[in-house]
């Protein structure tokens, strides 16, 4: 258990108290010196022993220091949407902490929702700092493996489908992260799109896919947010585990983006001794440890990365070298992190964090439809509002797989409601409307909530429309939850379509009323069979503690909506690029033949109309967009240029506006998408104001992954720009020649 004493010599050095004549630091404790340099003194004073004991967990989410030479240990903690409850030693069971509540932040698709880098930032800050309270060195997220099918039962958990998108957005939330000395562990590094056979699925994919599409939010998150950690994935990669594979993690990983920092596996993703010692391996954890039966002094021993290791270093299978580049990069965490003497102390359930949270979640719900005006909905005129359904009571923190989180404090959609309405004299009336998942615990966790209902699922639905009937608007609160086969790790979503015959009840209730708006809870697409009878439609995402008060904020109007989509909702499932062309979930192995062609690329590519399509997201107020120009129209080799447009609000409310810089390739000879992402701003515009919102376009935007030279090329010829509100609303566009 970390301790003061893990510290000890350190701090002899820092107050410089050591009882008699001040004892010389070695150069390992002294922390002004260099981290580089530490590090070597560190190393040299290791045995083989200590080596080897530093680069494998000693509990479920520990590993050991060298506590010879007073070097703490490792303590990593879920992520990446809070910090997760203590668990036991050696169990995933609850440690039964009654300190360890923490604040709930929106989950990631909600924050990448906000299309505003500035919200990463105060989300990385904000739990970065409860991490550090709850002495953690390393934080199990952000996630930025690309949405690449709506069934991915983890899409939650990560930033959409776009890789500038989830680049954008996740360098900020590692920077922030790592100002509190606490390591950002990007995560799953890589090509882990489903939950199917996610231990043993081998993924085939072109290179052009990998670079252009599954890689870059890796690297944005390693050059430019310089993580300290990178965690494998479970899935494999050309035949070889992600956790230790060659390819990913000596090619790519350590060797074109020169990562320094630590490779931390997935909680049971290491499966060979050789490939882990020789593949990029830095810290195993999470192997099953036989019961603790088999291990000579510590079941940890039989970890890949323990004694199997140093059996083979004593026989010379194994270098030193390799071993002590391993150990380098573990101590170089240690010193960014546990023995970082610069790191703030951090803070837990502060009501910055609370404010943090209903802020990220505001801005991050996407108004998808909104005929007539239905919302913003004005509680003081409104004398009922029923709203419906189990989304709107159930917690929704609780369960999910590894980002389960014990809250301090929930607003449900319900109670947030409530407290708004009625605080303008508008009573609010429930109806169930159906039963999803009643249960309220998840690993131990309880939500102490009661959702048992006995009514059937006709009555469920005859309430639900005698209520309608009488109120002046309802709110419908489905969408998925977190259970198995919804938006949970382990299992992948079964069908495209709302669980639990959620269709039939909006379809009743949009018959019953006409001022009716469904608001889906989810990290996923799904299908809306019923769009064309429902008004209004807003994407609310599971969006943390906050939640109930974020949605109020944005249905009465406190906040005006600004979060654009992150994915495309297709139509159909067969009209995402993976389930029409490519394999899903595939058998042993998945082949992505769909290539580059995820998400809009897809649909633009094909012509296929999406039901929403990414960068699609409505305010309550409207934008015109003028004046495009470039400063040149042609651009060079190494050159820049910016295209520049006036960003008008043209409506009567303040506003924000993702103003979408898109670029085609108008000439190429290889197969490139229409368009893709290449810039975007987000502008908070005063009723009428004008702002003038510019770009800058490089080569580097125009440019593909090259899979014969294995480069990056930019071929010359034309391009044209778009600017945009969604992917599918271009509003102006421009035209400029590489040459
Ligand atoms: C998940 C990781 C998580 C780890 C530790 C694994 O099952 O895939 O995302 O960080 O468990 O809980």
């Amino acid at each position: 258990m970390k301790s003061i004493f893990s510290f000890f010599p350190v701090l002899l050095f820092l107050t410089g108290c050591s009882g008699g004549a001040a004892e010389k630091p070695a150069p390992y404790q002294d922390p002004s010196r260099p981290i580089e340099e530490r590090v070597e003194d560190a190393l040299s004073r290791m045995t083989l022993e200590e080596k080897v004991a530093v680069l494998h967990a000693q509990s479920k989410f520990s590993s050991a220091g060298v506590p010879r030479l007073g070097i703490p240990e490792v303590w990593c903690t879920d992520g990446p949407h809070g910090i997760r409850p203590e668990v036991l030693w050696d169990e995933w069971d609850q440690a039964g902490w009654t300190n360890d509540s923490c604040t709930a932040f929106p989950a990631l698709t909600c924050l990448a929702a906000t299309w505003n880098p500035r919200m990463s930032a105060l989300y990385g800050k904000s739990i970065g700092e409860e991490a550090r309270y709850r002495e953690k060195d390393v934080l199990l997220g952000p996630g930025v493996n690309i949405y690449r099918t709506p069934l991915n039962g983890r899409n939650f958990e990560y930033m959409g489908e776009d890789p500038y998108l989830a680049s954008r957005m996740v360098v900020p939330y590692v920077q922030e992260v790592q100002k509190n000395g606490v390591a950002a562990c990007v995560k799953h590094f890589a090509l882990n799109n489903q939950e199917t056979r996610r231990m043993s699925v081998d993924v085939v994919v072109d290179d052009r896919a990998l670079y252009e599409i599954y890689l870059p939010a890796f690297k944005a998150a390693v050059k430019e947010g310089g993580a300290w950690a990178v965690m494998g994935a479970y899935n494999k990669y050309k035949g070889q585990h992600c956790c230790h594979n060659e390819y990913l993690l000596n090619r790519i990983l350590k060797g074109e983006w020169a990562f320094d920092g630590v490779v931390i596996s997935d909680w049971g993703g290491v499966h060979d001794t050789e490939e882990s010692i020789e593949n990029g391996l830095d810290l195993e954890f999470g192997t099953w440890t036989d019961g603790l039966r088999a291990g000579t002094r510590n079941a940890y021993d039989n970890y890949y990365l323990a004694q199997p290791y140093l059996e083979r270093l004593r026989t010379g299978e194994a270098d030193v070298k390799t071993l002590d580049d391993k150990v380098r990069r573990v101590l170089r965490l240690i010193f960014r992190t546990a023995m970082n003497t610069q790191k703030p102390f951090g803070s837990l359930n502060s009501p910055e964090h609370l404010a943090a949270a209903r802020r990220i979640a505001g801005e991050g719900m996407v108004l998808l439809k909104n005929d007539g005006g239905v919302l913003p909905l004005d509680a003081s005129s409104t004398k009922r509002l029923l709203v419906v359904g189990e989304n709107a009571v159930k917690m929704m923190t609780v369960g999910g797989g590894s980002s389960s989180l014990k809250v301090r404090h929930e607003c449900t959609p319900l109670e947030g409601l409530r407290a708004a309405a009625e605080a303008a004299g508008c009573e609010v009336v429930f109806e169930r409307g159906y039963v999803g998942d009643p249960t309220g615990s998840y690993n131990g966790v309880n939500t102490g909530q009661d959702l048992s209902e006995t009514r059937s699922a006709e009555q469920l639905i005859a309430d639900a429309v005698a209520a309608a009937e009488q109120a002046d608007a309802v709110i419908f609160v489905g969408g998925l939850n977190k259970s198995d086969f919804q938006d949970c790790e382990g299992a992948d979503r079964k069908q495209y379509g709302l669980p639990y015959a959620q269709d039939r009840v909006i379809e009743a209730l949009a018959a019953a009323n006409p001022r009716l708006t469904v608001v889906l809870v989810s990290g996923n697409a799904v299908a809306m069979p019923w769009l064309d009878r429902v008004p209004a439609v807003l994407e609310a995402w599971f969006s943390g503690s906050e939640a109930g008060n974020a949605l109020a904020d944005v249905v009465f109007g406190q906040v005006n909506p600004s979060g654009k989509l992150p994915f495309t909702f297709p139509v159909r499932l067969e009209d995402n690029g993976a389930h029409a062309l490519g394999e899903f979930p595939g058998g042993d192995s998945v082949r992505y033949n769909e290539s580059i062609f995820v998400g809009y690329r897809w649909h633009d590519t094909k012509a296929i109309k999406p039901l929403f399509a990414f960068g699609h997201g409505l305010s309550y107020t409207s934008f015109a967009y003028s004046n495009l120009r470039l400063s040149s129209e042609k651009l060079s080799q190494g050159g820049s240029l910016t295209l520049g447009v006036d960003i008008t609000n043209t409506g009567d409310r303040a506003g924000a506006e993702v103003v979408q810089l898109y670029i085609g390739d108008d000439e190429s000879l290889c197969m490139r998408p229409v368009k893709e992402l290449k810039g975007f701003e987000k502008v908070l515009l005063e009723p009428g104001e004008t702002q003038r919102v510019e770009f800058e376009i490089t080569p580097e935007a125009l440019s593909y992954y090259d899979d014969t030279k294995g480069r990056w090329v930019a071929e010359a010829g034309l391009f044209t720009a778009y600017v945009s509100a969604a992917s599918d609303d271009i509003r102006l566009t421009g035209h400029f020649t590489l040459k």
